[in-house]
């Protein structure tokens, strides 16, 4: 083109030549060159999964590069026009065409410098620092409970993405779109206090993608020796011993076999989200036979509740984030020698500290170890003057259980999130097995008492097993 065709006010000029003569274009591409170099970094780092499903990256990765992304593609034809309608009223001289590539070239060339000098690095840096646990721990506060419960479990070891995320693209994927909601909710302070467990807001990946990549359904485990001991809330702390045998079985029996056996189909209906209360139950043996459970009551209700397939997080909900009851979680560290049995009342008085209720987690690190001392204080003045270090160090070891199952800011307190193993601490097995809806409930069924509350129990001896 001549310089005198350029200048007509309606010529048409390449699209270069107007690319170059505005700076709103040239901010576009800049932005959008940036947009793309952010996500080649990101993505691939990212694509490996990573230690802690991080919402935050999630933010990154589908709103703020893509925000800018399309920012910069926007302002390219808005920079285009406005060059153009310039033009047009002869305010701006022309821009050659072989200037305007230069000049666009050396411009993309200098971003791209910039890009990769200063964008790699702080992208990196800050994805890496967003994956680290002090990250998670500190920052996403609301998922603090789950975390702590996660690093006393014997799953600490699993990263939470293997139980969480589906694997493959599509799964990494709708984790970041939920983890990408639900950081909104945090940023935007309306996420439920307590935030609801994965089956309670149905975001529960199937078994078969998270357990069964690692247990096999098809494991025989047999039947499993169980002792159980406790400390009963008087001056000694009385210890005795709870023996049963447990039939866990496998595919070819056993509680394993009943439910998840090869063939075997379970559907069962819930009346509330959180899977309590279970008025219905479908269950098909591996011949295809079916029969069902119900609850008395209006068949068309029944109807109408949600269904879901039986899994293995149906019983073991709290694999990775078992929280305590207050008792057991006593009774525990008695057992382990970090609250002393030798102080009177140690039981007792421990379990009535740890379930008083404190408005914040502050009130409780100064209540529980000050009341705790007071108590020996004021009723054992004698054992308070003989084991003071140790008492200070019950303070500090019930607090810390308090610590670990008890987060008041986020209405996470005891009970808050039931364990459906078992039926002593919460419904568990007996939300099915129970008498209207005539599932077997025999207490030989699961397994077999030994000894019931024994000091010490004679099987213990045989077995070799020291309590
Ligand atoms: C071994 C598997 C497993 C691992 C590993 C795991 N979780 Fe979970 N998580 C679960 C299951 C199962 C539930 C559902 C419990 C329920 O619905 O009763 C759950 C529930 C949750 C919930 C919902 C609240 C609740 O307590 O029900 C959050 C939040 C959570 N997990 C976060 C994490 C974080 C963070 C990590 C890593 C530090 C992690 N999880 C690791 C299995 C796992
Ligand atoms: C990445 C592999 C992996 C995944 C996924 C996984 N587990 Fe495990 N699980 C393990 C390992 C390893 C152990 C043994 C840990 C130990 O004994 O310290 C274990 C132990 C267990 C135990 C015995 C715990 C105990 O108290 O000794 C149960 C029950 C269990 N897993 C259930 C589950 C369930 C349910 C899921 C799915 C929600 C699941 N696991 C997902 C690897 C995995
Ligand atoms: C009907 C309830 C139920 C279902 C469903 C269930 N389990 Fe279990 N499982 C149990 C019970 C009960 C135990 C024994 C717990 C104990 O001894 O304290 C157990 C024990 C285990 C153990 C420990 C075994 C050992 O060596 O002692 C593992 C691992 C396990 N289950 C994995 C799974 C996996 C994986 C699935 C899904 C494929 C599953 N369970 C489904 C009830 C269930
Ligand atoms: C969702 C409902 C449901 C839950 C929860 C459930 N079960 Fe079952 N279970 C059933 C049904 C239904 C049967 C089959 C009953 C029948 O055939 O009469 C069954 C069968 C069994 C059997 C075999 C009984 C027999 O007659 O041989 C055992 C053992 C068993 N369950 C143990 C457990 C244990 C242990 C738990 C808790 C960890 C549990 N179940 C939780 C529904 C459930
Ligand atoms: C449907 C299966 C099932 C039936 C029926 C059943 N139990 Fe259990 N029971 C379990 C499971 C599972 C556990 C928990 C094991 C664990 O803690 O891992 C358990 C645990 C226990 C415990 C130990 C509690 C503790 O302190 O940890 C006692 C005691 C007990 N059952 C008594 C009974 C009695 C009494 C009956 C009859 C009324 C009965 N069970 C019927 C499955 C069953």
């Amino acid at each position: 083109m001549t310089p005198e065709e350029l200048l007509a006010p309606d010529a048409r000029r390449p699209l270069i030549t107007l690319l170059a003569s505005h700076w709103v274009s040239m901010l576009g591409v800049a932005l959008a060159t940036t947009a793309g170099f952010s996500w080649l970094f990101v993505l691939p780092l990212h694509l490996h999964g990573s230690r802690v499903d991080n919402p935050y990256i999630g933010i990154l990765i589908f709103l703020i590069i893509p925000a800018i992304l399309f920012l910069g593609l926007a302002l390219i034809p808005a920079g285009i026009f406005l060059a153009r309608r310039r033009i047009g009223r002869g305010l701006t001289a022309v821009v050659d065409s072989r200037v305007a590539w230069r000049r666009i070239g050396l411009f993309l060339g200098l971003i791209t410098f910039v890009n990769v000098v200063i964008g790699s690095q702080a992208t990196y840096r800050a994805v890496q620092h967003m994956e680290t646990e002090q990250f998670c721990g500190q920052t996403c506060h609301v998922m603090k409970p789950e975390f702590t419960a996660w690093q006393h479990a014997p799953h600490s070891r699993v990263e939470c993405v293997e139980c969480h995320v589906a694997p493959g693209a599509s799964g990494w994927l709708a984790s970041k779109m939920s983890g990408t909601r639900q950081l909104t909710a945090v940023v935007l302070n309306n996420f439920p206090r307590p935030i609801q467990s994965a089956m309670e807001s149905n975001r529960l990946v199937s078994s078969l993608e998270t357990c069964e990549r690692c247990h096999a359904r098809t494991g025989e485990t047999g039947t499993g020796v169980k002792v159980i001991s406790s400390f009963k809330e008087d001056e000694k702390n009385t210890r005795s011993e709870t023996v049963l045998t447990m039939h866990t079985g496998g595919p070819r029996g056993g509680i394993h076999g009943a439910h998840m056996g090869p063939g075997i189909q379970m559907r069962y209906a819930a009346a509330d989200a959180k899977r309590q209360t279970i008025p219905w139950v479908e269950y098909r043996d591996a011949k295809g036979a079916v029969k069902t459970f119900a609850a008395p009551g209006n068949a068309s209700s029944l109807a109408s509740l949600p269904r879901y397939e039986m899994q293995c997080v149906d019983c073991h909900n709290r694999p990775a984030h078992s929280f305590e009851a207050p008792d057991r979680a006593v009774d525990a560290a008695l057992r382990a020698g970090e609250l002393p049995v030798s102080l009177p009342f140690m039981k007792k008085t421990a379990v009535q500290l740890l379930t008083a209720g404190y408005a914040t987690e502050d009130a409780a690190a100064k209540e529980i170890p000050s009341k705790l001392a007071r108590f020996y204080q004021s009723s054992y003045p004698d054992v308070y003057s003989r084991q003071a270090p140790e008492i200070a160090a019950a303070g500090r070891t019930l607090l810390a259980i308090y610590n670990r199952n008890v987060f008041p800011d986020l209405k996470v307190t005891w009970g808050t999130y039931p364990n459906n193993l078992g039926h002593t601490d919460a419904p568990g097995c007996f939300r099915c097995h129970e008498d209207t809806k005539q599932i077997a409930n025999d207490c030989n069924l699961c397994h077999q008492m030994v000894a019931v509350d024994e000091p010490s129990p004679e099987v213990l001896k045989t077995l070799g097993i020291a309590p």
